[in-house]
């Protein structure tokens, strides 16, 4: 992509500063509700890996202020596609799933952003088949207004208007991820 057909990000529309206050207390809810648990994390690779990351250290952060009780952490990895290189969406794909490790397991689903809702069905559905014990929802950002298909969301970080977002691990044409904020991509 040459530097003159690149979009550009064109304004934040969520602050680092925004993003780790919310993330601090959903790790704060997420530590209170699996209190005493085992649970998987499992990260939707690519667009969940900086929040992911946050997350599980909130999930902690939590936990140092509650000594006496605990969450056991495990990090596991799934991976899919659903968009290729531009903005609309196509076919889903499953590139990597989950190991055997999540067959009875509380399994906390973590998300970069649910859209139409079509990633998170097919994932759904096929992490069903492994058996786990129960399967939740965590996603930084939620766009409800292109939502085809309905899917239960356990935590939502922020709701964000019908606009392509990229940063803080959401790409463009596999550009922007290492944004540390979330802003808006420049229309061409
Ligand atoms: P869904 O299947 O339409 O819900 O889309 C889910 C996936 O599409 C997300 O995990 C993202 O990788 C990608 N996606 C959806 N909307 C955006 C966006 O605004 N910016 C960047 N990626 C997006």
């Amino acid at each position: 992509m040459s530097a003159a057909t690149k979009p550009l990000p064109k304004s934040v529309l969520i602050s680092e500063s925004c993003l780790q206050q919310r993330i601090r207390e959903l790790g704060a809810q997420i530590f209170a509700d699996y209190e005493n648990q085992e649970l998987v994390l499992l990260g939707v690779l690519r667009g969940s890996v900086l929040f992911f990351a946050d997350l599980s250290r909130a999930i902690f952060s939590a936990q140092l202020e509650n000594i006496t009780r605990e969450v056991q952490i495990r990090f596991e990895f799934v991976q899919l596609t659903s968009y290729h290189n531009n903005t609309q969406p196509s076919a889903v794909e499953l590139i990597r799933s989950g190991s055997n490790y999540l067959k009875q397991r509380h399994i906390l689903i973590v998300e970069d952003i649910v859209d139409t809702g079509q990633t998170l069905d097919f994932l759904c559905e096929h992490l069903w088949t492994l058996n786990p014990k129960t399967v939740k929802v965590c996603t930084l950002l939620d766009k409800p207004s292109k939502r085809r298909v309905p899917v239960p969301i356990d935590y939502i970080g922020f709701e964000v208007p019908d606009a392509f977002i990229v940063g803080y691990g959401l790409d463009y044409a596999q550009q922007y991820r290492n944004l540390p904020y979330i802003a808006l991509l420049e229309s061409t």
